[in-house]
């Protein structure tokens, strides 16, 4: 994990928010290629999810939230973690995480058995709106993205009018504070879901549980995870929220631990039912056909973002050698990317940065990829270095303008460059006008 870690800084995936202050715990920024990597991820969910289907359709609601919506939704009463206090260096402590030794809880950081009894910790973030500091200004920080998905419910039925089964679907910042944030950005204060609400008939959920956690998967795959890393665990009742009728979790194969990705849950009518009794509003469904009115059921399959892009990050990690300017093999550390999710699609380097002729034709070439996907152009460094520099990012197609492009060796290569792919390090010869239909058939 600390190569992750390391190459996440120094390349700019992932930095430490307000680092130059010595940090906020378990708050990241990502960099310019991390930004990059999570854009990717979170276009293909909005892709797959909204845009390629017919019965889907977005919201982006407000992280400030009404207390009384997290009252009905449970989470002012009961979202809560146990928490002890160490009474010998003080730490705050997570109790179901704490190890133990002959039969005794321990403390991680001091070795201490010096415990309080476990107490409930509200996970969620608590803030005030406008200037008075009476109780009747409280709100909070969602804690998940689809209570904002439950209680406009009834406004976007309205507005898409659509049918049963539908779904809502919204990508956007949660906050929990977690009583310990750990294995890098895994658990974080601050962090995006992507959260789909499929609504439908009490007959259809159990099948639709089943439906959607195939999709998921397919997901996955899709983006390049590697499906042995891939677990599903279907959640015992004794585990499960207690309105849950099925719940499956997909988790990954991360080098601290096989960890949750991706909650696919079946919640009954359980939301809407609280918002309907707190709220006293109707949030029910008039079917046309049948002339009944009921409250719809929900499967929700609520993924993080954060976690996801580390998933990422992780399962393209990889080391194997390659030749240096010399021809002498050396490491080679390469960031093996779905091209869906590589942060930089293709890198444009001319051969020598002090020819005119190469530097204006690789700019040509620059230009006839941009408008199509994130391109880079480097002209520093012996051109093997340049591709050390990409692999390590994971950028999988590299473009190099030589002498043959220019017609210098034969009229029958004027026009044509080199084409490399970053996991065969393979090289060929292509006709420039050739190049975007060549990557965008990879990229989509
Ligand atoms: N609406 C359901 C819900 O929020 P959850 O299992 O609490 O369910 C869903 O969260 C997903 O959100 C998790 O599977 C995980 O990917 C992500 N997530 C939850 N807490 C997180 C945290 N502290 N840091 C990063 N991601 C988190």
């Amino acid at each position: 994990m600390e190569k992750i870690v390391s190459l996440c800084k120094r390349r700019g995936f992932i930095f430490q928010a307000s680092e130059i202050y010595g940090g906020l715990n378990g708050v990241w920024d990502y960099g310019p290629l991390g930004t990059e990597l999570k854009n990717n991820l979170k276009q293909y969910w909005w892709k797959v999810i909204v845009r390629d289907r017919d019965d889907v359709v977005g919201l982006d609601g407000s992280i400030l939230t009404h207390p009384a919506v997290l009252k009905a939704s449970g989470h002012v009463d009961t979202f809560t973690d146990p928490m002890v206090d160490c009474r010998t260096c003080k730490a705050r402590l997570r109790a179901d995480q704490l190890a133990e030794k002959n039969g005794a809880k321990q403390c991680p950081n001091c070795g201490g058995k010096d415990l309080t009894e476990a107490r409930p910790f509200n996970l969620m973030f608590q803030t005030q709106v406008g200037a008075s500091a009476d109780p009747a200004s409280i709100a909070y920080l969602r804690p998940e993205t689809a209570q904002s998905i439950f209680v406009q419910f009834k406004n976007v039925l309205d507005v898409s009018r659509k049918k049963l089964p539908f779904g809502i679907a919204q990508i956007g910042k949660a906050f929990r504070n977690e009583i310990n944030p750990r294995n890098f950005t895994f658990r974080s204060r601050e962090f995006e879901q992507m959260e789909l609400e499929y609504f439908c008939r009490p007959e259809q959920g159990m099948d639709l549980l089943a439906y959607w956690l195939k999709e998921r998967i397919r997901f996955y795959e899709e983006i390049g995870i590697n499906r042995k890393r891939l677990h599903i665990l279907d959640v015992p009742d004794k585990d499960r929220a207690f309105y849950s009728k099925g719940t499956f979790d997909i988790e990954y194969e991360f080098p601290f631990g096989r960890q949750e990705l991706e909650g696919v849950a079946y919640r009954t009518d359980y939301d809407l039912r609280q918002h309907i009794k707190a709220s006293g509003k109707p949030l029910d469904y008039f079917d046309e056909e049948t002339k009944e009115r009921f409250v719809p059921h929900v499967v929700e399959p609520s993924a993080g973002v954060d976690r996801t892009v580390l998933a990422l990050i992780c399962d393209a990690y990889d080391e194997d050698s390659a030749p240096d300017e010399k021809g002498k093999m050396e490491t080679r550390i390469v960031m093996r990317f779905h091209p869906r999710m590589a942060p930089i699609k293709c890198a444009v380097f001319p051969l020598l940065k002090n020819k005119e002729a190469l530097v204006a034709k690789a700019r040509e070439v620059q230009a006839l990829l941009r408008p199509h996907m994130n391109v880079f152009y480097d002209e520093g460094g012996a051109i093997g270095r340049r591709y050390r520099r990409q692999d390590e990012i994971g950028t999988p197609f590299g473009v190099t303008i030589d002498f043959e492009t220019l017609g210098e060796k034969g009229e029958e290569l004027r026009n044509t460059v080199t084409l490399r792919d970053r996991d065969s390090m393979k090289q060929e010869r292509v006709p420039m006008k050739d190049l975007v239909e060549i990557i965008s058939s990879k990229i989509r």
